[in-house]
């Protein structure tokens, strides 16, 4: 029999990964952890996104990797650079040139010996509001609460609700447009991560679930659009919205998160 016949699916279709199969996450993993952290210093004012997908396309190169994103569904960059009222899957361009009190999240998802690593995280351009923040904080917090949740017992549910409940205490919005996603050797598998829901909800986490969480939280209302490129969604209000992703896999007491920062960046004000 070869492997194939031995990988093992849910009733709903999730993929349930064997033990050696944690390793090639955790490279992939780390890998886009490395590539995060290294265009830190790259960020200010003055700069424009484009060049910060170009250092990022050459990191990857570099790496001997393969950007998930070059060519998924025509999409033309090694990362999306979602800008204060955008949501999601920002374009980069060297028309968009940041300026002081901007935040943006850069998101990258690369290919390593087949297995995907998937994260973002937010970024500032100088000095940034007050509001700026307390939004950054709360969605890097409400992301943490997550993974708290994430053990074999646990619901779906059970993690959206986690997201929901402590964004909605802190009188902030859930986009409820997106969400996270199982990922592996595929990029976007079964299920869909909610980012709500209520307790008890939704499918069981079982070990060897491999999925990310990735919260979009913004200071206004939750409504988002698409614009007319098809992929930039901002939010309907044009209030700030901001969002962090980590890649985990369900282990048997808890859960291994792939994609923590070697630097110990992840969160950006905090270091
Ligand atoms: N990395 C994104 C995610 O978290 C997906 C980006 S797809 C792209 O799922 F085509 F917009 F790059
Ligand atoms: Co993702
Ligand atoms: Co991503």
């Amino acid at each position: 029999m070869d492997n194939r016949n031995r990988e093992r699916l849910t009733r709903d279709g999730i993929r349930l990964h064997e033990p050696r199969d944690f390793d090639g996450m955790h490279k992939a993993g780390r890998l886009a952890a490395e590539i995060l952290d290294a265009v830190a210093p790259m960020v200010s004012a003055g700069q424009n996104t484009g060049a910060l997908d170009e250092a990022i396309r050459t990191l990857i190169d570099d790496a001997g990797a393969v950007s998930a994103t070059i060519g998924y569904k025509g999409y033309k960059h090694a990362s999306c650079i979602s800008v204060n009222h955008v949501v999601c899957h920002g374009i980069p361009s060297s028309r968009k040139i940041l300026k002081n009190g901007d935040i943006l999240n850069i998101d990258v998802t690369v290919i390593v010996d087949g297995w995907h690593g998937d994260s973002s995280r937010m970024y500032s351009a100088g000095k940034i509001s007050r509001r700026a923040e307390r939004l950054i904080q709360v969605t890097h917090d409400a992301l943490m609460q997550a993974i708290e949740a994430v053990r074999p017992g646990n619901t779906f549910g059970d993690v959206g609700h986690a997201v929901q409940s402590y964004v909605e205490r802190h009188r902030m919005s859930v986009v409820r447009e997106f969400c996270g996603h199982g990922l592996g050797r595929v990029f976007h598998a079964p299920p869909n991560v909610l980012h709500y829901g209520s307790p008890g909800s939704r499918e069981k986490l079982e070990e060897g679930m491999f999925f990310t969480i990735e919260p979009m939280v913004n200071l206004g209302r939750p409504e988002t659009k698409i614009l007319p490129d098809h992929w930039t969604a901002v939010t309907r209000d044009r209030s700030l919205s901001a969002q962090f992703e980590h890649a985990v896999g369900v282990t048997e007491n808890g859960c291994e998160v792939f994609t923590l920062s070697p630097a110990g960046m992840f969160h950006p004000t905090r270091n």
